[in-house]
């Protein structure tokens, strides 16, 4: 039979679609081609060896290979700016800096099955390489905001951070690499409590302060003023100040905020970074920064600035609620839904219509701005991920089976707790034999990551229902799987030989919401706080 469908993670563009698609492109391109920039077209597909020469941090698993004729690796542009740093290192190596140019070009990134997103991102960017200080930065960000002027009109901020900041912060912290790493992890999935936790050990360091903040300090210039309080100047701070007066002067200071807590890819940016949210969008539609390195990483050494808007995101109209005052909270239905409601009306919302739902699946709440809505947990992730819910609430394990989403956890709920646990037939060695072992579990990424972490190959089968069947009837040498009371494994005779990792039911928050909605998150937040402390003694 022939194959007709596009691929996972591609789409047929048709009409009036192509018709938005392709006006916003030209509204782009002419912008930078007013502003002096040149067009730069590279190959869709480069070898994989010139990213990982480059440094680039996108996981190789998001690549997509090609193996050529003579069996070397290539791999689909994952990202626009190593392409052009290659040609500026190479054909354009006599041509002198600085050089200014766009592109309109696809990237490509496999995400995961079924989850909404493309594996084609088509993107409209600028590099201006071999301009590096105030200036340079000046004249990128600006071009910025004139494209969000042009291709979102429906109001848009664009979000300053500084690469330096953190890696300054971290290092008078004296902990390890691996430390270092969960620690931005923690910063940039914004998971308050977590954040909390990580950090107590370390109070009397001298950058404890603004770290444990770090997280929080989004917003206008009151987040410098809160950093300079903690941390005292800064240059990190004084160069977002001196930038941010720069833009003002500009004529742009109306579209200008912060995000200290801006510290994705650190190894690959070396100064300012900077995303751009646009009204009613779910993800940031603009992401840029400074990466001093990458050129040299090709033998030009030489200081570079660039970003690149996602055409798609401009061009799909709205996909988040805003203006109405309301926020959306999707709730796990189920163990979960019962513990939420209490919290939520310890933390004093009339949740009445949540406790008799009926058939109705979306319940405003009477006494407060907010729409709860009732999920299947993985369906909270995704609604929470595509931004037409402002916030969820669902457990950990669904966090870590659906990893690489990207949302913001903010609060361990405390409830729900529970564990992943390796568990087997009472008196089988499961690690005393070098036959494969079968593992069956309803979680297939989490004991993926765990066996694969301990080195072990192992044949992961998916189960559907109760997984304690699969041992029992010879499917399966053991399961990964959720243990509450321990009641269903020794019911079954089965017993845990290993736990995995600990569970407990999490808050989390769409990325963009949490800017285009801040007040309002937060003070839900604040209440959820405010609710756990107020948590009934068993
Ligand atoms: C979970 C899990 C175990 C059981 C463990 O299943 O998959 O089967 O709970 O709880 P215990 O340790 O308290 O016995 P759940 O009841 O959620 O139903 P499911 O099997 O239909 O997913």
């Amino acid at each position: 039979m022939s194959v007709i469908a596009t691929p996972e993670g591609t789409r047929d563009r048709l009409f009036s679609e192509c018709q938005d698609f392709c006006a916003a492109q030209n509204k782009l391109t002419e912008l930078f081609r007013g502003r002096g920039y040149e067009e730069i077209r590279t190959p869709e597909v480069e070898y994989y060896d010139l990213f990982l020469q480059s440094g680039n941090p996108i996981p190789q698993e998001y690549m997509l290979k090609i193996v050529d004729r003579s069996g070397k690796l290539m791999v689909m542009r994952p990202d626009c700016t190593t392409p052009i740093a290659r040609v500026a290192a190479t054909k354009l190596k006599t041509v002198p800096l600085p050089q200014r140019l766009y592109y309109n070009e696809t990237v490509f990134r496999s995400g995961a099955a079924h989850r909404g997103g493309s594996s084609e991102i088509p993107q409209c960017g600028i590099e201006l390489l071999g301009a590096g200080g105030l200036e340079a930065d000046v004249e990128a960000v600006t071009l910025a905001v004139e494209a969000l002027k042009t291709v979102c009109p429906q109001g848009f901020h664009i979000e300053l951070g500084h690469a330096g900041l953190f890696r300054v912060l971290a290092d008078q912290m004296g902990m390890s690499e691996p430390q270092v790493e969960e620690m931005r992890a923690l910063i940039e999935g914004k998971h308050f409590a977590a954040l909390d936790d990580f950090l107590r050990p370390h109070r009397e360091k001298p950058a404890y302060a603004l770290l444990s903040r770090l997280s929080r300090l989004f917003g206008g210039t009151e987040v410098l003023d809160e950093a300079e309080a903690l941390i005292g100047s800064q240059p990190e701070l004084q160069y977002l100040r001196e930038l941010s007066a720069a833009l003002a002067a500009a004529g742009d200071g109306e579209f200008v905020r912060f995000d200290l807590g801006l510290v994705h890819q650190i190894d690959y940016y070396t100064g300012l970074v900077f995303r751009g949210y646009a009204q009613e969008v779910g993800a940031p539609v603009l992401s840029g920064g400074r990466y001093d390195n990458l050129l040299g990483a090709f033998g030009r050494p030489a200081p570079a600035v660039g970003f690149a808007v996602v055409v798609d995101l401009v061009t799909s109209g709205s996909t988040i609620q805003d203006g109405t005052g309301r926020l959306r909270l999707a709730l796990t239905k189920g163990r979960l839904q019962d513990q939420t409601v209490e919290l939520l009306e310890r933390a004093g919302l009339d949740c009445e219509p949540v406790r008799h739902p009926g058939r109705r699946l979306v319940h405003p709440l009477p006494d407060y701005p907010l729409d709860a809505v009732l999920a299947k947990a993985p369906d909270v992730i995704t609604y929470v991920e595509h931004g037409v819910c402002d916030l969820g609430v669902v457990g950990k394990d669904t966090i870590l089976e659906q990893s690489g989403s990207p949302f913001y956890e903010v609060l361990d709920l405390g409830f729900g707790k529970c564990r992943f646990a390796l568990a087997v037939r009472e008196g089988t060695d499961f690690y005393g034999t070098y036959r494969t072992r079968r593992v069956a579990t309803k979680y297939p990424n989490v004991a993926k990551r765990f066996f694969a972490e301990k080195g072990m190959d192992v044949e992961i089968i998916k189960i559907e229902g109760s997984v304690e069947l699969a041992p029992i009837l010879g499917l399966a040498d053991a399961i990964v799987d959720i243990v509450e009371t321990g009641a269903t494994l020794r019911e079954n005779g089965l017993v845990p030989i290993e736990d995995v990792a600990d569970v407990s039911a999490r808050l989390i928050v769409n990325t963009a919401a949490m800017k285009l909605k801040k007040q309002e998150i937060l003070d839900l937040i604040a209440k959820c706080q405010s609710g756990l402390e107020r948590e009934t003694p068993c």
